[in-house]
């Protein structure tokens, strides 16, 4: 099939990329060429979606038998590309976020659950919200048609090249050593996949023409936060590194050393009743359609041999934390705060 990738260079475009040319696809990317080089073997089209100049670009005298948008992240941008490409293009993925739902993450959610109320024609350029994926989902299912449109829902992704991600900072704090503050509750379990996962069950969905939508993430209950670190531990070969573990309540404590849950220790999501739903997605539609998750350490592994054979990050800020780029608070814990915290609670 010919296969048009919007974004298509860095992590879960990336592994559409990988996915789709292994399995003997034609793949078009297209984006601006900034994130990450694109894959050799693919035909790399550079524009701004943003630009109707650099759309029209794209487009000229090309056709796809399905398109893939990673990357819309504003409804002005889903709205341009679903109206250019339905004349071009049979079908239409986009790659929507666990954070469309209105009930995320206080309850649990299935397919059918409320979206936010954004609309297809909010104004471009909207600061970051998360109901604006909400509002791309519209303009795509308007744009180019509910009964060829495919809309994944996706939770937390992993994977190699996460750049500024949650688990290459737990990995490379495992690495680091010492007595790691491990928080909350080791039982609780949460819900990641794999973006090479992730990627072959949205190509299976894509090449049999399903349209709907899916909430793609893994099982929940399938991995616990413990297993998580342990994991992390192992893979890092960290024998020396102490977890001490450190209940939900003193970390959450208003003060200097309040811990920020989900940034500071990135994926803590404490037992609280506003986010009591952050792990429990209902996946059973995507696993009656052949989801298929990998264990955790495969993850863990691979994406640990990612990063020691990778060039410098580009996004760590001066103390050696990280965050997504373009964010203004670095990801994890400063490590003086994480002594004197373990110092005075463990
Ligand atoms: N990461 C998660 O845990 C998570 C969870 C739920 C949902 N999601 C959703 O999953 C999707 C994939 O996430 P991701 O982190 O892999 O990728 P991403 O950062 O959302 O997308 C990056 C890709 O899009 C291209 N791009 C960005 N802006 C562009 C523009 N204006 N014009 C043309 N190309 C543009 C980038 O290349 P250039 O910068 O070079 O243009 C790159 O190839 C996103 O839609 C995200 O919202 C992610």
């Amino acid at each position: 099939m010919k296969i048009l990738l919007l974004g298509g260079s860095s992590f879960l475009g990336r592994a559409y990329a990988v996915e789709a040319l292994a399995r003997g696809h034609q793949v078009t990317t297209f984006n601006r060429g900034r994130s990450a080089a694109d894959l050799p073997g693919v035909e790399a089209v550079r524009g701004d979606r943003d630009s109707a100049e650099d759309l029209a670009r794209l487009i000229d005298g090309r056709t796809w038998d399905a398109v893939v948008d990673t990357s819309a992240q504003q409804p002005a941008q889903a709205v341009l590309t679903a109206r250019l490409l339905r004349e071009r293009a049979g079908h239409y993925t986009f790659v929507s976020s666990v954070h469309a739902f209105a009930d995320w993450p206080a309850r649990v959610i299935g397919e059918d659950s409320p979206l936010h109320p954004c609309p297809a024609d909010t104004p471009p350029d909207q600061p970051f919200s998360a109901a604006l994926k909400a509002g791309c989902e519209r303009a795509v299912l308007e744009g180019f048609g509910a009964g060829r449109s495919l809309v994944l829902n996706s939770g937390l992704l992993i994977g190699p090249y996460e750049i500024g991600g949650r688990l290459p900072w737990w990995l490379e704090r495992m690495a680091r050593g010492g007595r790691v503050l491990a928080p909350g509750d080791p039982h609780r379990t949460m819900q990641v996949i794999d973006v090479r996962d992730f990627a072959a069950f949205g190509l299976d969905l894509l090449t049999a023409g399903t349209a709907g939508r899916f909430l793609t993430t893994a099982p929940p209950g399938r991995l616990s936060f413990g297993e998580w670190l342990e994991t992390c531990r192992t893979v890092a070969g960290a024998t020396d590194t102490e977890l001490v573990w450190v209940p939900d309540a003193p970390l959450l404590a208003e003060g200097p050393d309040r811990v920020e849950p989900w940034s500071e220790l990135p994926l803590w999501a404490p037992d609280l009743p506003e986010i009591a739903g952050t792990w429990l997605a209902d996946t059973g539609r995507a696993e009656a359609a052949g989801l298929r998750c990998r264990p955790f350490a495969e993850t863990a592994r691979d994406t640990w041999d990612w990063l020691r054979t990778r060039g410098p990050a580009e996004d760590t800020a001066a103390d050696g934390r990280k965050g997504r780029p373009g964010t203004a608070t670095p990801m994890g814990i400063e490590p003086g705060k994480e002594r004197r915290l373990l110092a005075a609670l463990a």
